[in-house]
């Protein structure tokens, strides 16, 4: 299914979850620079945000799987196009497999997966060390390759929003969207608009309709 942006549901929950991601970031990587009670301070916040991120995940994927995503842009180039998409599905991957990595960690650690005063989660994997030694290097590792997509995510989105200036920010904004890649109006046009007599040939009714960025052709 193809529309102009996202579902209002889907913006919502990728600016709720990308601020809570971001913060779960700092807060893991300060919890393993902290000794003392700061560590189990940050713990005890780090835990239950993060099972409440996979909740969210599940939530978002099950909008996103039943509402669709807008076109993409075809006047960027086929690798850029399925490089942009490959880079969606490893941020997917990286929000669900991060919250169970953490989960299976304590669970193979033997200590208590607490989401608030009382209330416990299940162990999802039976006490092992040298599987809790693993999987928390898979978990501090991941993390950090899933800071580096972020990044390259946002450097992307930045092009689209201040080089290129097309609707793709829009498309995941709060404001109404139009088409992707909506040309801007050129000279030529700017000028017929203005009543000026115009030396350029028409736009042939295929590019015209076709979307694409005249700058990018
Ligand atoms: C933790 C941080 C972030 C994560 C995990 C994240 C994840 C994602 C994912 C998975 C999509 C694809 C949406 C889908 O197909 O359902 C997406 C789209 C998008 N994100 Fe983010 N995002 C983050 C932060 C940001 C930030 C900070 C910006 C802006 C600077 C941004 C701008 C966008 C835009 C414009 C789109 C639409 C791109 C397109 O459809 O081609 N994101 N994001
Ligand atoms: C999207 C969710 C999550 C993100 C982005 C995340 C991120 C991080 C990061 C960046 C670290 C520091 C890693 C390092 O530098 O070695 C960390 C550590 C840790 N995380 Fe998570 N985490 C998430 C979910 C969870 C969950 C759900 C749990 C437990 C139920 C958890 C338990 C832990 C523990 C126990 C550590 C400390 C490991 C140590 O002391 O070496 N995490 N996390």
């Amino acid at each position: 299914m193809t529309h102009r942006g996202f579902h209002p549901s889907l913006r919502l929950l990728h600016w709720l979850m990308a601020f809570l991601l971001l913060s779960m970031l700092f807060i893991g990587v300060g919890m393993v620079s902290t000794a003392g009670p700061l560590y189990a301070i940050l713990l005890a916040v780090h835990r239950p945000i993060g099972l409440a991120l996979l909740l969210l995940a599940l939530l978002r994927l099950a909008i996103r799987l039943r509402t669709g995503a807008p076109e993409q842009d075809q006047s960027l180039p086929r690798r850029v196009r399925c490089a942009a998409g490959l880079s969606h599905i490893f941020l997917y991957a990286l929000m669900f497999a991060l919250p169970l990595l953490g989960w299976a960690m304590l669970s193979a650690g033997g200590y208590p997966v607490v989401i608030a005063k009382g209330y416990l989660l299940p162990s999802i994997l039976t006490h092992d060390l040298a599987a809790f030694a693993w999987l928390r290097s898979a978990h501090g590792l991941l993390a950090l390759l899933f800071f580096a997509l972020i990044l390259g995510h946002i450097g992307a989105a930045l092009v689209h929003a201040l080089i290129r200036r097309d609707n793709v920010m829009r498309s995941m904004g709060f404001a109404r969207s139009s088409p992707r890649a909506a040309p801007a109006p050129d000279d030529g046009e700017l000028r017929a608009e203005a009543g000026e007599g115009t030396a350029e040939a028409p736009i042939p009714e295929d590019d015209a309709g076709s979307g694409a960025d005249p700058a990018a052709r």
